[in-house]
């Protein structure tokens, strides 16, 4: 397999330019260029943080508020944070497919405020909060920093609405996104390293529906392997120049649709 991007770009806008529905599966390097810290490179919030005292209900249960003040910090870094060149270039892809569905383990909807019209979030979002006890969404706009705010139903307290280790996936997007990748030609996996489950599985799972993989990243990854295609590149340089090249391809009349 090439390890030369310019080999994989065009492989993969070739495979592009005959699929009719596409699914983009995103992890925290898709973020990174857009400032925010990825979990397992190097310098990365595993690195720093132990994740069993900052994302598990165990951990929220013990001190609501050192996790909540956490989430809070990460939060501000995610709202002023800009949606990437690579986040860009997938929303100006959109249109090109009968079907684009971007599958993202992030949690800061910066798809979202890139134009991308169908995101699955996997993993739930760091915009949004309820009640770790009866469930109810807390839609106060004004957040403290430092302390988990109080439930105005239960008086329980109120975490960040996201998936934390050893919680379910959201039932209804997991199935959805199983859908998505059972039935599309191309699945394009962009940041992430792939190492947790289930949102890794979706992967595999694409290959024994004989969907044509691609792996962008610049580093080798646990996906690597299951890849049919390979760029090793960031995402906001890659997907650029794949929006670029499937452009050209499609100007010169080499697309199927
Ligand atoms: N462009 C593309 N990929 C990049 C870039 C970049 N600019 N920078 C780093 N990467 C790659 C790294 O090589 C790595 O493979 O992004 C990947 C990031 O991997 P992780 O930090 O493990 O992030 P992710 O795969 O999203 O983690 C999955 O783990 O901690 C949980 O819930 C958390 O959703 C997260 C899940």
């Amino acid at each position: 397999m090439s390890a030369d991007p310019t080999d994989g770009l065009q492989r993969a806008a070739e495979r592009l330019c005959q699929a009719r529905r596409v699914v983009v599966f995103t992890g925290a390097g898709m973020s990174a260029e857009s400032g925010i810290p990825t979990f397992r490179d190097p310098g990365g919030l595993w690195e720093r943080f132990r994740p069993e005292e900052l994302a598990t209900p165990e951990a929220f249960e013990r001190d609501p508020d050192r996790v909540w003040a956490w989430y809070q910090e990460r939060r501000r870094l995610m709202e002023a944070a800009p949606p990437n060149a690579g986040h860009l270039a997938l929303a100006a892809m959109e249109p090109y497919f009968d079907e684009f569905t971007v599958i993202t383990q992030n949690i800061d909807r910066l798809h979202q405020r890139a134009g991308s019209r169908r995101v699955l979030e996997l993993h739930g979002t760091i915009l949004a909060n309820h009640c770790h006890y009866c469930g109810l969404p807390y839609e106060e706009e004004l957040l403290p920093e430092k302390t988990a705010p109080i439930c105005p139903a239960c008086g329980g307290r109120v975490r960040p609405s996201v998936v934390w280790f050893g919680e379910l996936l959201p039932e209804a997007v997991f199935t959805e996104a199983e859908h998505s990748i059972e039935n599309c030609d191309v699945l394009l996996a962009v940041g992430t390293s792939g190492e947790v489950y289930p949102a890794a599985g979706l992967v595999r799972q694409a290959k024994l529906f004989g969907v044509t993989v691609v792996e962008i990243n610049p580093k080798p990854t646990e996906l690597t392997t299951v890849a049919d295609i390979v760029v090793r590149e960031s995402a906001a340089r890659a997907l650029p120049a794949l929006l670029q090249l499937l452009r050209q391809y499609r100007q010169a009349g080499a697309c199927s649709q």
